[in-house]
């Protein structure tokens, strides 16, 4: 090849290359320890492509990042990707045709196939368009116990809700917090929901967040789960801290038996260097009924003007999804990987329960799929408030919640 043509080639590469050196600016609420661990397995691979990953995080979790996230798109101020749930917090912004359409990304990387299950994509995808690119699947159906906290008391390490009620007086005799509780209202309304499932069952709980059946939500096994939340409130009356990840670490420390926390909170154990089995138990479904729900976490490209961005934002959406990236992502975030097709034989004991609870397909849709942001905001409204106020009776705060899911979306 003559050298003027070579050169003419060089030339061109580099400032093909250099032009799709893209920053891309990315928001989320991963903050904690092991969160920051994890989103840096993104930004690292992101930034090995030659492009540069502009972090974006917010403190505070969802609730706080969340409507941060949405005014900055609505008002015309749009990152170049950003974090949200699986579901329906997007679907404004999708109907608004505010986010990037990323059907070809999928097609070309074969998403449909790989996915799994399959519903993490129905959640964002509109007229056969699919407009996120799902990134992990967190169950909130679990709990974590200190091994510290129930040698210091003297008891065994409970099996299931009934052995961690039973043994809350030797825990709180031993100057231990029985249950760690954030204050956040989103820790308290998950954690509802998760007692739920394991008191009242799948199908009640289905037919309440599903069907949205008003008179389940007014019935006896809501009365059970009702009544189990009182007990709950009383076990955390001296959790005061607001993070989730503070809530973790009073167990971590062995300062409190157990949390009720979705499996996020494996990152910070994993950043403590503890030991699944060794340090701490987890117990799917409170030890009650081994389920998960597919919740977690999506990206979403706001639309930009600007050929390159878009190039560079559905780079991006395949990099996500690619298998070393979930891998590294996953293990470390503490979340099951959204394809089956990757080696996870470095992941946990813990994790380990999950990948088989999900093989074993005893799994739910979550809350975020399934209840509106409005319908979902009044639910941790009332529970926020009937956690801080031992006043208000389990009768009281079914009968409202009966009302809000009477008109629920
Ligand atoms: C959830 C998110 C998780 C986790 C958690 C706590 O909404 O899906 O990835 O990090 O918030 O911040």
């Amino acid at each position: 090849m003559k050298l003027t043509t070579k050169l003419l080639a060089a030339t061109a590469m580099i400032s093909a290359s250099a032009a799709s050196a893209v920053e891309l600016e990315v928001t989320h609420w991963w903050t904690s320890g092991g969160e920051a661990a994890a989103v840096s397995k993104f930004a690292e691979a992101w930034n090995a492509t030659g492009n540069t990953w502009v972090d974006g995080a917010i403190a505070g979790s969802g609730g706080t990042a969340r409507p941060i996230i949405i005014s900055r798109i609505l008002g015309g101020d749009p990152m170049g990707a950003t974090q949200l749930n699986h579901g329906r917090q997007a679907e404004e912004l999708i109907e608004a045709g505010m986010l990037l359409d990323l059907t070809d990304v999928a097609e070309a990387e074969g998403w449909k196939d790989i996915v799994n299950p399959p519903t993490l994509l129905d959640a964002c995808t509109l007229d056969g368009r699919i407009f996120c690119a799902p990134v992990n699947i967190h169950s909130w159906q679990w709990m974590w116990l200190s091994h510290q906290a129930f040698e210091d008391a003297g008891v065994d390490v409970p099996s299931n809700w009934d052995e961690f009620v039973a043994a809350a007086p030797a825990l709180e005799a031993a100057g231990k917090v029985p249950l760690a509780m954030g204050q956040q209202p989103w820790q308290s309304s998950g954690a509802f929901g998760v007692m739920t499932i394991a008191i009242a069952g799948t199908e009640a709980w289905l037919q309440v967040n599903r069907d949205k059946d008003a008179d389940v939500a007014a019935g006896p096994e809501y009365a059970k789960v009702f009544e189990a939340a009182v007990t709950a409130r009383e076990m955390a009356a001296d959790s005061n801290v607001q993070d989730w990840n503070l809530a973790t670490n009073l167990v971590i420390t062995g300062q409190a038996g157990g949390q009720i926390m979705g499996d996020w909170a494996q990152g910070e154990f994993q950043v403590a260097e503890q030991v699944a089995g060794e340090d701490y138990t987890c117990l799917p479904g409170l030890g009650v009924n081994e389920i998960l729900d597919t919740a977690g976490d999506a990206f979403y490209f706001p639309k930009q003007d600007d050929p390159e961005i878009e190039a560079a934002q559905k780079e991006m959406a395949a990099m996500l999804l690619s298998p070393d990236v979930q891998v590294a992502f996953n293990l470390a975030k503490g979340s099951l990987p959204i394809r089956g097709d990757v080696d996870l034989s470095a992941a946990n004991d813990c994790m380990k329960k999950g990948l088989e609870i999900l093989a074993g397909g005893n799994v739910l849709p979550s809350g975020d799929i399934l209840l509106s942001p409005d319908t979902q905001g009044q639910v941790e409204d009332l529970m926020v408030e009937f956690w801080n106020d031992p006043s208000i009776t389990a009768a009281d705060a079914q009968a409202r919640y009966a009302a809000i899911i009477a008109d629920a979306d």
